[in-house]
């Protein structure tokens, strides 16, 4: 037996007295092991010396060549020398054993490593970008899609996801609004919940279980102009109100690490911003795991203009808070000397690796450092029908349906169609953004998918995506008129979203709504389904366009999602989780807003909110999505007039399919808080139901409004709720205006 090993075991026997628990789970039915702490961690901190301790605090990636994974030799090296606990872009089975028997074999302690990876919607079974999914407002199948991606990773060898994002956006320019859960902070914590639980089950100890990772801490979502890595500024109300609730859902939900973001906040970079990362993260809401930068944060403080230089930036990071330092190397080369000098305590360091040690407890590395690498089980859960069917499930009630005319769809099974857009036959644009170790074999183009279903199918593709030229105009149109229906598959290139893809514009890039035009102008009914990973301007395309299909990137079962739904095999049901506005001058454009004091009611006045040139509304509101039937609302009706503190209050309403196909509404609620000590929304979102009706079914649907609802950030910025008047909508979007009143009585 190998010495590191025979040592480790020594300790983890001297550790096995038990494990405490230091206080009780945000979630006690699910997190089982989520807040222990470990004996052997306390052990191992006694012998470890300072460079190991450092090498605790280091990631880097691995790198990969094109015939299977290898890594730099330097990581190698830094691995078993102790500088290096922990790496990323490594996976398969077989790779990571190779790298962890060097941690577990090669080095003095044996301390195992801890792999990461952007599994991000989807491992190998792909499923929908993250602003897809969210808007199947279906926290259930969200939780059983990254369970389905823990999964496949665990099985691969992973330990860690960098997920979820629970970044707010209210800013199609930014090409991360792809990742996000759109612009609702309600909606927001359900899917990060949702995606938690996901992740990191009831046990992280079990193999099939890997940690989450909350990111980008914080407000990563608001930079200005929507320019990637911006600067953000807001203010602390704003911040706590609308952007940090998803967070902290997913704190609360047992998330065993957090990254920080690349964005300044109040002129500090979040690398080094103590007041979100140890102020608000760990002494407010509790926060036992570990902080990790985001790629070269820490170095990129140096930009930011706020460190010296690297070592600088280091010491500030660490005594910020942030733990572990991801590929800035800064950690590796200045922190021993800082600790030396006194410029980082040794107790500060110690609490870094004391988290880190224990998420890798927690995952039960100490007891199995190979427990996680199963070529077996690598081979038994990647892909499997089970992972593919709710792969196609959760795409098919993703896609938001935004306009049927004269209910042109679902189109008739074995009809001709004139298939035309340059994203119509490709399969890769389908993954999208992050697609994790997703391959586009065996993944079906909208085109394929369409053929399995219609009579005749004829396909041009148009023009290009993104470059100009309308050479394929011609045949597009010659290949329009041969068909009775036309399906034009338009969107973005999928790299132009996600990281480090901003726009300045939002409208279909290249000659795509020339295109579409030409088409129009022949007069053939016209489907238009969108690949995109953003709100676009649709003002001209919903025009244009007899149907509007918005699919997202709708990941491996994509096309067949698309191709059941336009022939009716499936029904829409997803709701926008993101305003669409009339043109990028509305922006930003949220359902959410306040009134003003000038508020928009008298049509044709002038000095009211407004614009000249275009109307306030947006042109597909947040919660907006249609189906291929229609629903009713009765009044809402509630359980009394009024509650007060303890209380609560019940609010129900009928739903009635009232047209001639099964369909699914999501029934949403909103609550407006007449006055404050601060100004209010004009809505904010406090419930949603996602409800199946046969034609002429009805369902009552309660929603019970505690002060939990009612609560907010108020002028002396303590949070709960203030006595007056509140309005209740329940409705099928955020337009509601129906409403009851009740009274909150403090
Ligand atoms: C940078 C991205 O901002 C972050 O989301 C990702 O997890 C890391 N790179 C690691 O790939």
């Amino acid at each position: 037996m190998k010495r590191s090993l025979l040592f480790l075991l020594t300790v983890l026997l001297l550790a096995s007295c038990g494990r405490s628990s230091v206080k009780p789970a945000a979630d006690p039915a699910r997190a089982a092991n989520f807040n222990k702490s470990y004996p052997i961690v306390d052990s191992l901190l006694k012998v470890m010396t300072l460079e190991e301790k450092i090498g605790q605090t280091v990631l880097y990636t691995s790198d990969w060549d094109v015939t299977g994974p290898s890594i730099r030799a330097g990581y190698v090296d830094d691995i078993r020398a102790g500088k290096c606990g922990n790496i990323f872009n490594a996976y398969t089975a077989d790779y990571t054993r190779r790298l962890q028997e060097i941690a577990v074999n090669e080095t003095r302690l044996g301390i195992p490593l801890l792999f990461g990876y952007d599994v991000i919607h989807g491992f190998r079974t792909i499923f929908p970008i993250n602003l897809g999914i969210s808007a199947s407002w279906d926290p259930e199948l969200i939780e059983q899609s990254a369970r389905i991606a823990a999964r496949e990773a665990a099985a691969a060898g992973l330990h860690w996801t960098y997920s979820p994002m629970c970044d707010i956006c209210v800013e199609p320019r930014w090409g991360r609004i792809s990742e996000g859960a759109g612009e609702d902070a309600f909606l927001g914590s359900a899917v990060a919940r949702a995606m938690v639980h996901g992740y990191q089950g009831a046990d992280l100890e079990d193999t099939l279980t890997i940690a989450a990772c909350v990111k980008h801490f914080a407000a990563y979502g608001a930079p200005h102009a929507g320019r990637d890595y911006n600067t953000v500024d807001m203010s602390e109300r704003w911040l706590r109100e609308f952007y940090l609730p998803p967070y902290k859902a997913a704190v609360d939900a047992g998330a065993q690490t957090v990254m920080a973001s690349f964005n300044e906040y109040d002129g500090t970079p979040a690398t080094a911003n103590a007041h979100l990362l140890t102020e608000i993260l760990r002494d407010e809401w509790g926060f036992d795991g570990f902080v990790v930068s985001d790629y070269t944060g820490v170095m990129e403080m140096v930009n930011h203009g706020t460190s010296a230089d690297l070592s600088d930036a280091s010491i500030q990071a660490l005594n910020a808070g942030n733990d572990m330092d991801m590929q800035s190397g800064g950690y590796s080369e200045f922190l021993k000397k800082a600790v030396e000098e006194g410029k980082v305590s040794r107790k500060t360091l110690d609490e870094a690796v004391r988290r880190i040690l224990t998420v890798k407890a927690r995952l039960g590395l100490f007891e199995d450092p190979f427990k996680y690498c199963s070529r077996e089980r690598e081979a038994a859960l990647t892909k499997t029908d089970e992972n593919l069917a709710t792969a196609l499930e959760l795409a098919q009630e993703s896609c938001v349906l935004l306009k049927n005319h004269h209910d042109i769809l679902p189109l008739r099974q074995g009809s001709s169609v004139a298939v035309i857009g340059p994203l119509a036959n490709s399969a890769d644009d389908l993954l999208g953004t992050w697609r994790g170790a997703g391959q586009v074999d065996g993944v079906k183009s909208i085109l394929d998918a369409i053929a399995e279903h219609a009579g005749h199918v004829y396909y041009a593709p148009g023009c290009d995506v993104s470059k100009p030229g309308q050479k394929g105009f011609d045949e597009a149109e010659y290949t329009a008129r041969r068909a009775s229906t036309v399906v034009m598959v338009l969107g973005e290139p999928c790299d132009w979203t996600g990281e480090a893809a901003s726009r300045t514009s939002i409208k279909l890039p290249g000659e795509q709504t020339e295109l579409l035009k030409r088409i129009a102008a022949t007069g053939q009914p016209i489907v238009l389904v969108l690949l995109n990973g953003r709100p676009l301007d649709l003002s001209e395309e919903s025009l244009l366009a007899d149907a509007v299909l918005e699919a997202w990137y709708p990941g491996t079962m994509g096309g067949e999602a698309v191709a059941n739904l336009l022939f009716g095999e499936a029904s829409p049901s997803g709701r926008l989780s993101v305003t669409f506005p009339r043109n990028l001058g509305q922006v930003p454009i949220y359902y959410g807003a306040k009134n003003t004091g000038r508020p928009y009611v008298n049509i044709g006045a002038k000095y009211e909110s407004r614009y000249l040139d275009c109307p306030n509304e947006p042109l597909y509101p947040f919660g907006y999505g249609l189906t291929y039937t229609t629903f009713s609302y009765g009044k809402p009706v509630l359980s009394s007039d009024g509650f007060g503190p303890g209380g609560s209050i019940t609010a129900r309403a009928t739903v009635t399919n009232t047209g001639s196909r099964s369909g699914t509404e999501v029934v949403q609620l909103y609550l407006r808080d007449m006055l404050g000590s601060v100004t209010r929304p004009l809505k904010m979102l406090r419930g949603f139901e996602r409800v199946t009706l046969e034609p002429g079914e009805s369902r009552e649907v309660e929603f019970t409004i505690t002060e939990k609802e009612l609560s907010f950030w108020r002028k002396d910025m303590t949070f709960g709720a203030e006595a007056g008047e509140f309005r209740v909508f329940i409705a099928g979007d955020s337009c509601a205006e129906d409403f009851v009143t009740f009274t909150y009585n403090d």
